[in-house]
């Protein structure tokens, strides 16, 4: 494929994701991460943290908000997405010590990715850590979770990178709940 093809390609899955997130917050009150992908001024890229209200975000579909220029995928999974990745062998992993901010220095097991206790609500950065592309979701790749066209990077339903040229698993970011459905991603007054 060539340099710009891939390119154009990766343009076209971030409006993608863009759209199917802002339809999904549509409904909801969460309107505000909606404009900052719209339209995002340098003062909304330098937040520290955004608020997302994911109410209406039903399970086995995922919405995209931008933080800090960069998308963030918020992924409501069902229960089979949950069990695949809590039977994954961790020696099977490519990245089994990974970069995660919300839980540093843990190994990468889909209890400590995903954001809550039962793992039904996974947050990670939507940036392909092989060239940072915006990988494909909801169920791409061989591995049921992510899929990076750009050159071929399958990643699983916690977002760990399985196979391909991608060294590491999607980034998880420092998030909490703030009550049931507002998620807080990133550190506030930071
Ligand atoms: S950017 Fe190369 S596989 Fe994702």
């Amino acid at each position: 494929m060539a340099h710009t093809d891939e390119h154009e390609g990766t343009r076209r899955d971030f409006l993608y994701y863009a759209t199917a997130g802002a339809g999904a917050v549509a409904a909801g009150a969460a309107v505000w991460p909606l404009v900052n992908q719209m339209n995002p001024s340098a003062d909304v890229l330098a937040l520290a943290a955004i608020r997302v209200d994911v109410a209406d975000v039903e399970p086995g579909t995922q919405i995209t908000v931008l933080w800090q220029g960069k998308p963030v995928f918020i992924r409501r999974r069902t229960e089979s997405e949950i069990e695949a990745a809590r039977a994954v062998d961790m020696g099977d992993l490519i990245d089994g010590n990974d970069r995660n901010d919300n839980k540093p220095d843990l190994p990468a097991t889909d209890e400590n990715r995903a954001l809550d206790e039962n793992g039904e609500w996974l947050v990670m950065l939507g940036v392909c850590t092989h060239l940072g592309c915006v990988p494909l979701g909801d169920g791409a790749g061989e591995f049921g979770g992510w899929f990076c066209p750009c050159h071929g990077s399958h990643y699983d339903t916690a977002g760990r990178i399985r196979k391909g040229p991608a060294p590491e698993n999607l980034l998880v970011p420092v998030a909490r709940f703030d009550g049931e459905t507002e998620l807080v991603i990133g550190k506030e007054n930071a």
